[in-house]
Parts: C-alpha cells; structure tokens; sequence
C-alpha cells in the first residue's frame, strides 16, 4: 500500500500535539495544547500531571486535526509516536494511545526518537538542508553538536556535561520570579536591558576548547549575582541580557569549531532555544559563508509535524514497530536508531 498520510503524536513532556503529513502536500493539520498554565503554579513540570494532562488532550486533538485536514481515519497509512526521550509517565500515554489507534485502524505504528523529530522539522523547510550537515539540537533537555552524514546516522561530536541550555534558562526564570517557560522570558527581559554595551561580566563555559558544553556553573554564577543585587526590574534585565549573551555566545562558538573541525558548511539548529532570535542574529555574524538552517518558529519547540514527519521518513524506509509492543524509552541515546 502506498505511503500517503501520517499522524504523529508528541507527548514527551508538557505539549500535547497532534499533526498529519502528507506526502504530495508537507503538514496538512497541526493542532497543539501547552501545558504552561497547569505547571506554572509549581515552577515546573509535574510529571504525574503532564500525563493527566495528555490523557485528556490527545484524542480530541487527533479529532480536531482530522477535521482541520478534511480526512477520515481511513486516510492515514500510518501513526508516529514520540517514544523518548522524556518523562516516562507522559511517552506512555502517546506511545499506548498511538499503538491502540494503529491496532483498531488496521495500520503500522513507529516510535521516534524525539531529538531525531525536532531535526526533521529543519526539512520540513524549504530549501531544506541536505546532510552531510552539522546539527545543534538544543532544548530542555539537551544541547549537543551532532555531524548528520545522512538521516539515522548520527555521530555525536560534542553535548552538555550538566545543564541544557532551554533548562539553564528555565532555571534562571524560576529563581528570578519570571514564570514559564523561562526562555522566551528571559530573553525578552534581555531585549529591555538598559546598557546593553556594557554587560555584566558572565562566564563563558568551557569556551575554549572542545565541542562539550557545561550551563550550570553560569546559572549559578547568575544565581549569585541576583542574590547580590537589589532584585528589581532593572537588575534582573541586566541579568537576563548578560546571561543570554554568555549562552549564545558558546553556542556560536562551539557551532564554528563544529564546522571547522569537520570541515562542513551546512548548520541545522533545531530544538526549543533555535527560537531564541539574539541566537539566530549572532550565528548570523560569525558564520561567514556557511549557511545556517532553522525550522520555522512554531516547529522549533515541542510539535507534532515533527513526529509526522519523521515517522513518514522512517515507515518510507520499511521499518515499523513490531506488533502489539509499546515503546516508551525515558533515556534513549541519538546514536541508537531503534527503540527496541
Ligand atoms: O524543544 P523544547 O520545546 O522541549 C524539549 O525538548 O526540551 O524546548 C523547550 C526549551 C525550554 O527550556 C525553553 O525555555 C526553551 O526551549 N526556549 C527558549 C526560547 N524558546 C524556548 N530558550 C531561549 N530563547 C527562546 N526564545
Ligand atoms: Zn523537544
């Protein structure tokens, strides 16, 4: 049977998202529900209740997305599911929901790999870049430079010792008081920075040499800098500038190593903070004549087209979820191609 239409389900923390690909067309139906508002009472994602929360939202965005695309479910050739990595609670409830719509539907199911879909987002885009490329896959919950020789080969040339980059920043919010999610505001703090030529003078971790990165020395170096200040708006948006501008700063960096050590021309930065635009309008300046790729804004964090597609890419190539086995991976290394 030809491969035509794909619902992919992401549920891996706190977004519950819906899309359908389809293969003359890209994403004809994308439908999202953030969890922001049950989580920020507590400062950060509750597990327990980000699976509630997915249980409630997955089916009638499924519902919602068939309609937005004009579909029935006899449509879909195929359903993709995030099966890690992320909070275990959470790739359950999509991996069970996805495995039990493929069973009654009569159609193939396939777990991806969540870092592996926010690189496929890139290709969505047009153009899209053609590996061999370097990719920066910074979230939440990871920051690594990945060489991409081809779609499912990965090398993993350099990631964070400690803290992500996305949770440096989410971090940084909660202690300030700015709620969620941390980065969006605490880089729009950093755009109402009085004196933004003449910054605080923040770390730059591990800046010099290699391809790893370490955030939480600089979030507790901003930790006590606000301890020492007076902890009003003015400090906290020097705070925020001088924070962002030591992040950025080492993603560009080490991005320009990356290219060089492995003599390629082509960035793919993907994942929650390729939204950050002091990020994109840096890489910008000291890339010089390699080209960079992002994903449009709303597939930058968490979102279904990004698991619609690569499950297309990868039941395309035959593979598949064996029956009636659920794959839910809380930890679940990029270089490793299968769930199982
Ligand atoms: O990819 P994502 O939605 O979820 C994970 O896979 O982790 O990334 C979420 C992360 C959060 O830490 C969030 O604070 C960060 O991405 N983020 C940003 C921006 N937008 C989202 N960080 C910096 N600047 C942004 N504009
Ligand atoms: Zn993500």
């Amino acid at each position: 049977m030809a491969l035509r239409c794909v619902l992919g389900i992401e549920s891996s923390c706190d977004d519950t998202a819906v899309a359908i690909y389809e293969s003359t067309q890209g994403i004809v139906a994308h439908q999202h529900h953030s969890q922001i508002k049950t989580h920020t009472p507590y400062q950060g994602v509750v597990p327990e209740l980000a699976s509630r929360d997915h249980i409630k939202k997955t089916l009638p965005l499924v519902r919602a997305a068939l309609a937005q695309a004009d579909l029935v479910p006899s449509d879909i050739d195929g359903i993709a599911y995030t099966a890690g990595p992320g909070l275990i609670g959470a790739l359950m409830v999509g991996a069970g929901f996805a495995k039990s719509l493929g069973y009654a539907w009569g159609v193939p199911t396939i777990g991806v790999h969540h870092m592996e879909a926010h690189l496929m987002a890139a290709l969505l885009e047009s153009p899209a870049p053609e590996p061999p490329f370097v990719a920066l896959l910074v979230s939440g919950g990871h920051t690594m430079l990945v060489c991409v020789n081809a779609i499912g080969v990965y090398e993993v040339l350099g990631e964070t010792r400690d803290d992500a980059a996305g949770e440096a920043f989410d971090k940084l919010a909660k202690l300030m008081g700015l709620g969620m999610p941390g980065g969006p505001l605490v880089s729009a703090l950093a755009e109402v920075a009085c004196d933004r030529d003449r910054l605080l003078p923040f770390p730059r971790p591990m800046l010099h040499n290699g391809l790893d990165f370490s955030f939480s020395g600089l979030k507790t170096h901003a930790a006590q800098v606000y301890a020492d200040s007076a902890q009003d708006d003015e400090s906290k948006a020097g705070i925020a500038a001088a924070f962002e501008e030591a992040v950025v700063e080492t993603l560009c960096v080490k991005s320009c190593r990356a290219l060089e050590q492995t003599g390629l021309s082509d960035l793919v930065v993907v994942g929650g903070v390729s939204a950050n635009k002091k990020l994109r309008m840096q890489l910008r300046e000291c890339l010089g004549v390699a080209h960079v790729f992002y994903p449009r804004f709303e597939y930058c964090t968490d979102n279904g087209a990004m698991v619609a597609y690569a499950g297309y890419c990868r039941l395309k190539l035959g593979e598949r979820d064996p029956d009636l086995v659920i794959q839910a991976k809380a930890r679940w290394p990029l270089a490793d191609r299968h769930a199982d």
